[in-house]
């Protein structure tokens, strides 16, 4: 399908983008069960990085399962598609030269390696928000889990559905160990090197 298609040569390159920020542009990708607390780590990492005058944009269901990704469920394929889809959104705000937050239950170390290969391995900060099911089920912030026990969604990660946890994520939160504070700290202490220009 793509091979007639010729990329063109655009005036402004991502390096302009770069050397006008002032910053790198990377993706930092927050995987962990529904209601581990990936996204409200995100929000966080996302705000002390803006207050620092960074270019952020956050990704996660609420704009993606929402807009561009209605499409898609909960079944395997689809959670593959819905990964990929971000994953290659990702690669443009990449380009565009922001620091993209993205918070995805992505549950396949296959996708997960898949985002690495579209972004580039440079450009992928793996963060795994480790809460543990029984935590999870017990904030059950959502509602969603006391469904899934009844039956009336299926398909539910952790219930019904694989976690393929990361083995090798470059920042593990434990969020039943530690405050909420100290892994923001942590996470921006990983990426603050990154942000560096060459
Ligand atoms: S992913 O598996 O494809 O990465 P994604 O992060 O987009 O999932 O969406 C997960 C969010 O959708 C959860 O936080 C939860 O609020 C909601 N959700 C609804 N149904 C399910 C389900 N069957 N499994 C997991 N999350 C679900």
């Amino acid at each position: 399908m793509s091979k007639h298609i010729i990329s063109h040569n655009y005036q402004v390159s991502k390096n302009d983008r770069i050397e006008s920020n002032k910053h790198n542009s990377f993706l930092v990708w927050f995987t962990g069960l529904s209601g581990s607390g990936k996204s409200t780590i995100a929000n966080l990492v996302e705000k002390a990085l803006f207050e620092k005058g960074i270019k952020t944009y956050s990704l996660d269901g609420d704009n993606i399962r929402k807009g561009i990704n209605k499409d898609l469920s909960f079944k395997p394929e689809d959670r593959t598609e819905n990964i990929r889809r971000i994953a290659e959104v990702s690669n443009l705000m990449i380009d565009a030269g922001l620091v993209v937050l993205a918070a995805f239950v992505s549950p396949y170390k296959k996708d997960r390696e898949n985002i690495r290969t579209i972004v580039k391995d440079v450009n992928f900060v793996e963060v795994y928000v480790n809460t543990s099911i029984e935590e999870c089920e017990r904030r059950d912030v959502k509602g969603l889990y006391k469904k899934a026990r009844a039956g009336e969604i299926k398909n539910m990660t952790g219930i019904s559905a694989p976690y393929e946890a990361p083995e090798h994520s470059d920042v593990e939160i434990k969020t039943e160990e530690e405050s909420i504070e100290t892994s923001v700290q942590r996470i921006i202490e990983f990426i603050t090197p990154k942000l560096l220009r060459q």
